[in-house]
This record gives structure tokens, C-alpha cells and sequence, in this order.
């Protein structure tokens, strides 16, 4: 089922599927009632979490963001020419719309570009402004991409094959059982003989990923306590945010940084009038990072309709950028 598609200004299609934004306070009672506590990670991102996020991704000890990069610019021709001809571009989470320039410039022929996002306003405004830049069609789509999407047929230039676009590293913040369901979603949406660009952030030293989510000018902390803050300001909860510190650590066992909120002392958050106890050094976990080995991300893809056709990495072997096909 699909909604209404209409063009909208620039926009060859916008289409809304009305992506559920999440109901804080009610994921913030289940979560807090659990025997781990947690909330979901996508709370991170209200208008001061987005600022301090961009702001970590320029920082010295967050690597990520300016190695992919580096990988993009450093082999921008092989990537194009191994992504071919007479593509239709989707990028999942499109945001600003930024990392579409690493790649569309080299592009032969390519015949759409499709930014999907959950943030509508974002998402209209940042298409739209690619709209009148791109010499292509643009279209934008409204979603989630943890639920299905389908493309509406006939509108945009039909395409030799879809290309899925997924810098960044946000597949590691999945669980491998969700990754494997956005996949399989995935190939779903883009169709046959599709191919997809994903960006995998790569084990390596515990030191240097440890740094990354502890860095010196104290962003990953201030990220992470902006949910506290959040919490109070858009929940009325009754929280002391110096009672509690952030927490990241990378485990070796099940490759990912883990993010957590821990008690300095004895603490409680009140929501609701309900009550959370926190002993000390007890957590509130928020989110995982997933790091991947080429070899383990190539066996995840195995349970999926895709293959590991192709990678590339930075000199270091931090990041990389890994072309799947679905054919
Ligand atoms: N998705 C980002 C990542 O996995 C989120 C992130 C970066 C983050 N630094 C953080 C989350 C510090 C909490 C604290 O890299």
C-alpha cells in the first residue's frame, strides 16, 4: 500500500508513509522498567542532539565520518564505474543530503536521486534544495526504514538498476538480527540486480575506539546526557543529571561499543509519578556500535538476498565503503 504521490514544488514525488516519530514518555516507562535499563537511541536526535552530533563528527578523536571520506575520495572512479551506468540512487537517511555529493558528481548517467528520511521537514527542505541543484530528477520519501517502503512505479525515468546508499555506520547501530531485517527490507524496496553501498566502521585497536566515544572535548558525554535533558524538558521528569555520567566501552567479544548513562550515587528518575530507582554505578543503556570485520560482515550478508561484491578501506583499515548486489 501506497500513500498519495503528488510532486511537490522541485520534487518529482514526494511521498509520505508517516513514519511513527515514537511516543518518548511511553518508551521511556518500558525501557526505564527494565531489568537493564534502556531507551532507544533514536531519542538522541531532538534539535540539540543533532547540533552536538554533527559537532562530534568534525572532532580529532572521532575517526569515522572523515575517513569514509577519504575512502570516497581516494577511489571515487573505481567506485563509479563499479557501481555502472543509468543508476537510480535511494539513500537511507539522507539528512543533509551531504554525502550524496561524495558520490552523484562521478556517476555515469545516472537517472534519480531518492532521499528518504523520518524527519519530514528536514527531508522536503534538503531534497527540495537538491532538486534545483541535481541536473536529475529528485524525489523524496517520508519513512522508517525499519518498516517495508515501496517505490512508486512510473514516475521517475526507469533505471538499468537501484543502488541503496548508506554511508555513515548506522547498520553497526542495529542488533545483527535487526541488520539483517533492514537487508532483506532493503532488497525488497530496490528490486532486482539492485546494488547497495553501505558504510561499515571496522574492528581495530580497543584504544582508539575507546577514545572515539570518550573524546577529550567531552561531546560523546554532553550527546549522550542530552536524553537526561530531554527527559526533563519534554517529559517533566524529575532527574539529576549530575548524578549521572557517560559510560562507553568497547567489548571485545561482541565487537561493539556499548553507550550507557551510569549513576554516580544512589539516584531515581520520576516520570508519570512513576519511580526508577538507580543504585550506584547502575545504567541506562543507549545505544550499541556495532564494528565489523570484512569477514563478518560478509557472513551477516550471507543470510540476506545480498552479496559482497566489492570494498574499499581507508589506509589504516578503519572504515570501509562495501558494494553488495542482490543478482
Ligand atoms: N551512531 C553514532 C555511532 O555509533 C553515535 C555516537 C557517536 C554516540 N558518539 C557517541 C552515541 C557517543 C553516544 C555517545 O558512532
Amino acid at each position: 500500500m501506497t500513500d498519495l504521490t503528488a510532486p511537490l514544488g522541485p520534487l518529482a514525488y514526494f511521498l509520505d508513509l508517516h513514519p511513527s516519530l515514537g511516543d518518548f514518555r511511553a518508551d521511556a516507562l518500558e525501557g526505564l522498567a527494565l531489568e537493564q535499563k534502556a531507551i532507544s537511541p533514536m531519542y538522541f536526535y531532538d534539535e540539540h542532539g543533532s547540533k552536538i552530533f554533527d559537532r562530534i563528527t568534525t572532532l580529532e578523536d572521532y575517526y569515522p565520518t572523515r575517513t569514509e571520506k577519504s575512502i570516497f575520495l581516494g577511489n571515487a572512479a573505481e567506485i563509479t564505474a563499479a557501481i555502472g551506468a543509468k543508476t537510480a540512487i535511494f539513500e537511507y537517511g539522507s539528512g543533509s543530503s551531504e554525502k550524496i555529493q561524495w558520490l552523484i558528481n562521478g556517476l555515469v548517467d545516472p537517472v534519480a536521486y531518492v532521499a528518504m528520511d523520518i524527519s519530514k521537514e528536514h527531508l522536503v527542505e534538503n531534497a527540495s534544495n537538491q532538486a534545483r541543484m541535481q541536473k536529475i530528477p529528485v524525489a523524496a520519501v517520508c519513512a522508517n526504514f525499519h518498516t517495508p517502503i515501496d517505490l512508486p512505479q512510473n514516475i521517475l525515468p526507469n533505471p538499468d538498476r537501484w543502488l541503496g546508499y548508506f554511508p555513515g555506520s548506522t547498520l553497526g547501530n542495529m542488533e545483527p538480527e535487526t541488520a539483517i531485517a533492514f537487508l532483506n527490507r532493503a532488497s525488497d524496496t530496490l528490486g532486482p540486480n539492485a546494488k547497495f553501498l553501505l558504510g561499515i566502521d571496522q574492528e581495530k585497536d580497543p584504544k582508539i575506539l575507546n577514545t572515539a566515544y570518550n573524546d577529550r572535548e567531552g561531546m560523546s558525554a554532553a550527546f549522550n546526557l542530552n536524553l537526561l535533558t530531554r527527559m526533563k524538558r519534554e517529559l517533566d521528569a524529575v532527574v539529576t543529571i549530575d548524578d549521572f555520567e557517560h559510560y562507553a566501552f568497547y567489548d571485545e567479544k561482541f565487537c561493539r561499543i556499548e553507550m550507557h548513562l551510569r549513576a554516580v550515587r544512589p539516584t531515581e528518575i520520576v516520570i508519570s509519578d512513576q519511580k526508577f530507582a538507580f543504585k550506584k554505578d547502575e545504567t541506562l543503556h543507549t545505544e550499541f556500535s556495532y564494528k565489523y570485520s570484512i569477514d563478518r560482515l560478509e557472513s551477516l550478508v550471507e543470510s540476506t538476498p545480498w552479496r559482497l561484491e566489492k570494498n574499499w578501506t581507508d589506509e589504516k583499515g578503519w572504515f570501509a565503503t562495501c558494494l553488495l548486489s542482490n543478482n
